[in-house]
């Protein structure tokens, strides 16, 4: 049997007394997209960041394709194709639209030139194009979400970190973020998702889990979560 493309075991991650993860563990399969749902403060950014060696951990393993990720640069994860679109669009305000996706671009450098790639992202954003030029810093907040969700159109990971995509964004943002999303697992891409909008993300998920103070409480497939109302109202707060 292959291993997971993401294994995650007893992750452990404080920030001096306060202990954000207390030991989770959770795998993703290659082409699989698995969630994880949460309140504030439950510690899913934590838990992305720590992935992504961000973040140092206390205790526990990560391992993306059978390999331990412990020491491993965040630079040389993601060119091993391991992408983190951060919380807060991750993008560099004071550098221009195609500044922010050529440094997405030359993160994993393959054999697709830099302007057929930037073709794909005008072809799914075509808001890009016109912006190509101006600063991220002046983009509204929409359009940087667009522009975060693009520098993984560029990047082209197997395995895909995102972070409330659909945070700030108006509803028919959220339904083209989405939409992208769904492209990238079309492709087969690898994908955890952080969100706060349940049941639109245990409709797009494979599998969830629930993250309450640190620790894992609950998972199991989108739709089997989706229709318990229990664990939702429960642990989410969602009716
Ligand atoms: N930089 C930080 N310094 C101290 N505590 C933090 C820091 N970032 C997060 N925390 C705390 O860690 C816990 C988990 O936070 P976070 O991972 O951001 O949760 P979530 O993304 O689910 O809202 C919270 O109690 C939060 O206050
Ligand atoms: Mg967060």
């Amino acid at each position: 049997m292959s291993d997971p493309q993401l294994a995650v075991s007893d992750l452990h991650v404080a920030y001096g007394p306060i202990k954000a993860l207390r030991g989770v563990s959770l795998h993703a399969d290659a082409g699989e997209t698995i969630a994880v749902l949460g309140a504030n403060g439950s510690g899913k950014t934590t838990l992305l960041r720590a992935i992504s060696n961000m973040l140092a951990r206390q205790q526990g393993r990560v391992r993306v394709n059978g390999a331990d990720t412990a020491g491993v640069p965040a630079h040389k994860l993601v060119r091993d194709g391991l992408l983190h679109v951060p919380e807060g669009r991750g993008t560099i305000g004071r550098l221009t639209v195609r500044e922010n996706l050529r440094l997405a671009y030359d993160l994993r450098p393959t054999d697709q030139s830099f302007e057929a790639a930037l073709e794909r992202v005008f072809a799914r954003f075509p808001r890009m194009g016109e912006r190509i030029s101006q600063c991220a810093g002046h983009l509204s907040g929409g359009e940087q979400q667009m522009l975060s969700l693009a520098r993984a159109i560029v990047n082209r990971p197997r395995l895909l970190l995102v972070d409330e995509p659909s945070l700030g964004l108006s509803p028919a943002m959220v339904d083209e973020a989405f939409a992208v999303l769904r492209e990238f697992q079309a492709s087969g891409m690898t994908i955890l998702i952080v969100e706060q909008n349940v049941r639109k993300t245990l409709r797009f998920a494979n599998r969830a889990y629930i993250l309450r103070q640190g620790l894992l409480v609950a998972s199991g497939s989108g739709a089997h979560l989706l229709h318990d109302p229990g664990i939702l109202s429960h642990y989410l707060g969602a009716s």
